[in-house]
């Protein structure tokens, strides 16, 4: 087998999709971003006052599933896939911590979870994927040819997440971030509906400490003994 399937799950803000577009590129693989996803159905959900104060409007939301729309389009000025919903660019405001600070609950309705499954599954149909969640190893692709678990101290993820966001020139605070990935670690933990867990058959990947090349040469050797 030439073309393989690469799964990786992780905690929150742990680089994971850098990582995996880079992996892409480099194979000349398809990524698909799931987070992405969740986020745009949590952004459709903001919009449509679906949300109110940690309630979620599940009937509606679930009502509304088949005209929610999510394709991915490549743009050349950021080189990478951009979201849309239904037709819309919603990269930028997907990323947002008003949609970060809900998008978990929005993850834990397993009927939302059924639904962008089935298209994940669709989009990794023909080989050459990379697909980065928290539930690909163990749900969307259980027989991926590999699988990695990436995770890092809070406090360091917390960090990225707010340089990144800050360089973007949002005003957040360290404190809130690292409040946003906690919470957000516990909730995926903890639901009922395919909770965050490593894969039997993954590889933990705890990037706390290795510089963004040395991290690249260690997966790259790893898709190398798969092939
Ligand atoms: O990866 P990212 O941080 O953008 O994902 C946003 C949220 O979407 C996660 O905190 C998690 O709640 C949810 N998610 C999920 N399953 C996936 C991908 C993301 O539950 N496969």
């Amino acid at each position: 087998k030439t073309k393989l399937v690469i799964a990786i799950d992780g905690f929150s803000s742990c680089g994971k999709s850098t990582m995996a577009k880079d992996i892409a590129k480099r194979m000349e693989y398809i990524y698909v971003d799931t987070g992405a996803m969740y986020r745009a159905v949590t952004l459709y959900a903001i919009r449509h006052q679906m949300i109110l104060e940690d309630e979620v409007s599940k009937e509606a939301l679930v009502q509304d599933l088949d005209k929610i729309v999510i394709t991915f389009q490549y743009d050349e000025n950021s080189k990478s896939n951009e979201t849309y919903l239904n037709g819309e660019n919603v990269e930028n405001e997907i990323r947002q911590l008003e949609v970060s600070n809900s998008v978990s609950l929005i993850a834990a309705i397993a009927e939302v979870r059924h639904h962008l499954v089935r298209l994940q599954q669709v989009f990794g149909n023909d080989s050459g994927v990379v697909m980065d969640g928290r539930d690909i190893g163990t749900v969307v692709f259980p027989n991926a040819d590999l699988k990695i678990f990436m995770t890092a101290d809070p406090m360091i993820r917390a960090k990225r997440r707010f340089d990144e966001l800050t360089e973007k020139g949002e005003m957040v605070s360290l404190e809130a971030i690292l409040a946003n990935v906690e919470k957000r670690d516990h909730i995926d933990q903890t639901r009922d509906e395919s909770p965050l867990v490593k894969a039997d058959d993954a590889i933990v990947l705890d990037n706390s400490h290795l510089t963004p090349k040395e991290q690249t040469a260690l997966v790259m050797q790893w898709i190398e003994d798969k092939i």
